[in-house]
């Protein structure tokens, strides 16, 4: 298949769009609400400015993940990020959820993994551009204390670790069908009632294998209330055991 985007020049990229939007079903976005509650919250923003260069994340579904977490702060539960990259989101959910309770963040480092035939764009290996290192930093620069960094496929290598903890908000941000579905299997029974899956990359023409997951599993997933958020997000949220 071709290359959906092209970043290089933006008059290009909406071009582009106008003549694809019959083959593939997709548009570009521009809903005519204006309630832009992000510009006037003062926190998010000081934060969002301080994360901004480390995330691919932008600040639709960054207000988003912050709104979540400081809603759910003071629920006894985990969070989870897996798909960290360079740690902007994951520092959001952390300063968001005031350090009430620990956050884990895992990624290979060395890129996504499991990409397959579901997977438009995505070949594997891309976002190797971070380190351990690089998320450290970010996380001290911003006082976040209460952060938990597991390297590798995950669950694969490393879910033992976390086995009895129950969670209240899991971010999975992978960009391809079967991590996504992985993480989503192990992650779902450890869900408290009232938690959120947030499935970044759903409503993205070059993650055409996370929209086939997400719809999937509104499906098919008793005690779980859907939610598409036309930022690109996919929500699931726990509606009961
Ligand atoms: C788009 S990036 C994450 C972006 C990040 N949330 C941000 O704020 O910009 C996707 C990340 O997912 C990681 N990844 C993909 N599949 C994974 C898996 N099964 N386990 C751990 N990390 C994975 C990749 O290494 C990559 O860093």
């Amino acid at each position: 298949m071709e290359k959906i985007y092209s970043w290089d020049n933006h008059h290009y990229y909406h071009a582009y769009w106008e003549e694809r939007e019959q083959a593939y079903r997709q548009s570009l976005l521009f809903p005519k609400s204006t309630y832009s509650p992000w510009l006037n919250d003062e926190t998010f923003l000081k934060t969002y400015n301080a994360v901004k260069g480390n995330t691919l994340v932008d600040i639709y579904r960054c207000y988003e993940l912050w709104q979540i977490a400081s809603r759910l702060k003071d629920q006894k539960a985990a969070i989870i990020e897996v798909g960290v990259w360079r740690g902007g989101t994951a520092a959001l959910l952390a300063k968001a959820n005031r350090d009430n309770s620990p956050v884990y963040l895992c990624d290979t480092f060395e890129g996504v993994a499991k990409a397959g035939e579901k997977d438009n764009q995505y070949k594997g290996g891309e976002h190797a551009d971070t380190s351990v290192d690089m998320v450290q930093q970010l996380m001290q620069q911003l006082e976040v204390t209460d952060y938990h960094i597991l390297k590798g496929i995950f669950p694969d290598v490393n879910a033992e670790l976390l086995q009895d903890k129950t969670f209240k908000i899991c971010h999975i941000d992978v960009d391809v069908y079967e991590s996504a579905k992985d993480i989503f299997n192990w992650v779902w029974e450890r869900m408290i009632v009232g938690g959120v899956v947030v499935f970044d990359d759903y409503g993205f023409a070059a993650c055409a294998g996370i929209t086939q997951l997400v719809n999937e599993l509104a499906a098919a997933i008793p005690n779980a209330f859907f939610v598409h958020n036309i930022n690109g997000h996919g929500l699931l949220i726990k509606t009961g055991l």
